[in-house]
This record gives C-alpha cells, sequence and structure tokens, in this order.
C-alpha cells in the first residue's frame, strides 16, 4: 500500500510526524511525502522536519505565500502530476491549511482516496479561511479522523455516513509526548522564570492595524504583572513592522523550533494566543490558556482543559491573568485519547483499507 502524506505549513508537521512513524512499523506500507512548500522559511519548517525526526520530503511544490485563491490554485496544479506519476493508494491530509483543502479537492477528483486526520472540527464561524477548508476538506474526504467526540457529533450532524468517522484521538499530543523529556532539557537561555508566553497571528487579529494596536497595547498592560515572552510570527512581525508599534516591554523573538516552543509553554505561567494547536498543547500541560477569539474549534479544551475564550475583550483577558495569578486558574483535565497513541491507531484503521476501492472508476482526467 502507497501511502502519500501533504503537509505544507508549521502545524501540520506535529501532526504528520507521529502517523509517519506508526506507518514506518508496517511492512506492507510504502510513504512518500510531499511538501507544499506554503510555509518555506527554516525557522517555520526545516528545524520541524528535524527535531520530529521526519524523513525529507520526496518532492516540495514551493508554493510559497500568495493570496488564498492563488496559494490554493497554486499548490492544486503543482500536485497533480506528481499524483498522476506516483499513483499512490491514499493520500493523507492534515488539519485545516491551504494545502489541505488544495490537495483533497484534487484527489477527489482524480479519485484516490483521502484520509483526513484531524477531522470534524467546527468554529461555526465562517470568516475564518480554516473553517472553509474543515468543512470543504471533511466533505470530499473518504476517511475522518477525528481527535474528539464533539468532531464525531459535528460530522454525523453534517450526515456524514458513520462508517467514515475514526475517533483516533489527537496525533498532535503524540508529538508533545514523545518530545517533552527533550524539552524539559532545554535551558532558560535568559528568559524571565515567570512569564506569559504570547502567540498571535490569525488574519483577524493581526490583519487589521486598529485591532493588532489595540492588542499589543493589552499585552504590554499585561507586562506591568508578568513579563510577556513572545515568538512573533512571520505575518504577525510584518503587520508590526508596516505599523511602526512601540512593542517595547515585549520580549519579542523569532519563530521558535518545536521543542524550544514546548519548553516555553510548560514553563510559563499563562499562554496568551490565537492558535488553534497550542490551545490543546496547554491542556495537555495543565497550563492556563486565554484565548484572543470568540470561538474556537476545539471546544473540548474549555469544557475539559485549561482554555478560557476571552475574545477581543481586554477586560476580560485581565480579569483573568489577574485570577491566575492567584493561582484560581482552570486546572483542567486531559481528554480521553489525548494518550501518545493516535498515530498508531490511524495505522490499525489504514493498513484495513481496502487498496484500490475506485478499482471499477476511471480517474476524472477529462481536459475541460
Ligand atoms: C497558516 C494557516 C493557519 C495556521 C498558520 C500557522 C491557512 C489558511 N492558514 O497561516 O491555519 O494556523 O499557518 O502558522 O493555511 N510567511 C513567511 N514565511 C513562511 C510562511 C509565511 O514569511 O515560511 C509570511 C508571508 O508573508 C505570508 C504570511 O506569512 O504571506 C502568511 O502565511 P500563510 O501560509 O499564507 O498563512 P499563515 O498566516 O502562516
Amino acid at each position: 500500500m502507497h501511502v502519500l502524506h501533504v503537509v505544507g505549513a508549521r502545524p501540520n508537521f506535529m501532526k504528520a510526524a507521529p502517523v509517519i512513524r506508526a506507518l514506518h512499523q508496517r511492512s506492507q506500507v510504502r510513504q512518500s511525502l510531499v511538501h507544499t512548500g506554503q510555509h518555506y522559511d527554516a525557522n517555520m519548517s526545516d528545524v520541524f522536519f528535524a527535531q520530529l525526526e521526519m524523513p525529507a520530503p520526496d518532492v516540495n511544490l514551493e508554493v510559497g505565500s500568495g493570496s488564498h485563491a492563488r496559494q490554493t490554485a497554486e499548490i492544486m496544479t503543482r500536485i497533480e502530476p506528481v499524483l498522476l506519476e506516483t499513483k499512490p493508494d491514499v493520500v493523507l491530509v492534515y488539519g485545516d491549511v491551504n494545502s489541505t483543502l488544495a490537495a483533497v479537492l484534487v484527489c477527489s477528483k482524480l479519485l484516490i482516496q483521502v484520509g483526513h486526520v484531524e477531522a470534524g472540527l467546527r468554529s461555526f464561524d465562517a470568516t475564518m479561511p480554516e473553517e472553509i477548508n474543515r468543512i470543504v476538506t471533511d466533505r470530499l474526504a473518504n476517511v475522518l479522523f477525528t481527535p474528539s467526540v464533539d468532531g464525531d457529533e459535528n460530522l454525523l450532524r453534517e450526515n456524514v455516513e458513520p462508517g467514515k468517522i475514526h475517533r483516533v484521538g489527537n496525533v498532535m499530543i503524540d508529538s508533545l509526548i514523545r518530545l517533552l523529556p527533550s524539552a524539559m532539557q532545554c535551558p532558560q537561555n535568559g528568559l524571565p522564570e515567570r512569564y506569559a508566553l504570547v502567540t498571535l497571528h490569525r488574519p483577524s487579529n493581526v490583519d487589521d492595524p486598529a485591532t493588532l494596536k489595540n492588542i499589543l497595547a493589552s499585552l504590554l498592560k499585561v507586562s506591568e504583572q508578568l513579563e510577556v515572552v513572545f515568538p512573533v510570527h512571520p505575518r504577525t512581525r510584518q503587520r508590526i513592522g508596516e505599523m511602526g508599534s512601540d512593542a517595547k516591554g515585549l520580549h519579542l523573538l523569532d519563530p521558535l523550533p518545536y521543542i524550544e516552543f514546548l519548553a516555553l509553554q510548560r514553563r510559563a505561567k499563562v499562554v496568551v494566543t490565537d492558535s488553534g494547536g497550542i490551545q490543546e498543547e496547554t491542556t495537555y500541560l495543565g497550563v492556563p490558556c486565554l484565548t484572543l477569539r470568540s470561538n474556537t474549534e476545539r471546544p473540548v479544551t474549555v469544557t475539559a482543559g485549561t482554555n478560557t475564550l476571552v475574545g477581543s475583550d481586554n477586560k476580560k483577558l485581565h480579569s483573568e491573568l489577574i485570577r491566575i495569578l492567584e493561582g484560581k486558574g482552570k486546572s483542567g483535565t486531559i481528554p480521553p485519547l489525548w494518550d501518545g497513541h493516535a498515530g498508531e491507531r490511524i495505522a490499525e484503521i489504514l493498513c484495513q483499507l481496502p487498496v484500490n476501492p475506485n478499482e471499477s472508476g476511471t480517474p476524472n482526467l477529462a481536459v475541460v
């Protein structure tokens, strides 16, 4: 069985690594890896491959940045010949980034079966580009691997055939559990003993100068009580630069490698973020998380975990921060199946798939 993985952006890498590792144990499986090149800076990509011990990509499509339409279309155009040539039995796509959407669209028309890892998540916020990517990917994929029960419920509500849904747990937590011991060896590197860790990159938070200015002002206020360590995403760095904003008073860092960032999360008093994955990682680590969004596609981190949605409400951010500093933050519990073995469960299910379910069909190659 030939399994082809498609990855492209930073949050894909820690999800694919455990699946690749688990499939590597199966002698009947041959794997290949396509990197779309959506993220291309060494500190957004190469360093993750190295730390997660992922094989080098067999193909890099080198699409780079662009508008959503341009980036998605470019990935589609460049991946189609790769799929036609390599003829995988199944393609695995991860998460909700543009690379995920582009790959599933092409596979569907070539009648190549697709497995979606991290299926079923919904923010119910259609202004989020990732929500569009999630809905379309789940609609088209043949096998849906969900991290938590809400994922199953969302898919069933959308009339997805129950037989397609497999609750396997959280692959990202597989990577976390494997590399946490290395993270705990990381030196403090001159960073403060007590700090709030901040990440910020959602277009809704960083693209509008007034909104970004307001968030930075709020973080400066946080820094009066607790030092702020802020590894800055390239998108956000660009916006801060364009605004000529004064973020002095915050420890601004370049994006960090996986292990160093994990160490920072583990030692933080609180994490303030608009990321999806970090809401899950802090829940696993038992570190309070304040999310600068009004919704989340990962509700289990709020109901069971350590996450609190504060939206754009500065007052709520500060009152929650004070609660946490007084030791009254959420301690949370770890959701079921976030146990380090999700990749193995996915491998087991994949190995039971029929190798060529589309034998009777012909790939849809008609030129229109
Ligand atoms: C993408 C994902 C988002 C994910 C995030 C994690 C989509 C729709 N969004 O958002 O879900 O949470 O990755 O980082 O797929 N840039 C660089 N170097 C890079 C990559 C990007 O400088 O290696 C800059 C470019 O200016 C680019 C901008 O960042 O225009 C945005 O990159 P893009 O991949 O379009 O989206 P992200 O904001 O990273």
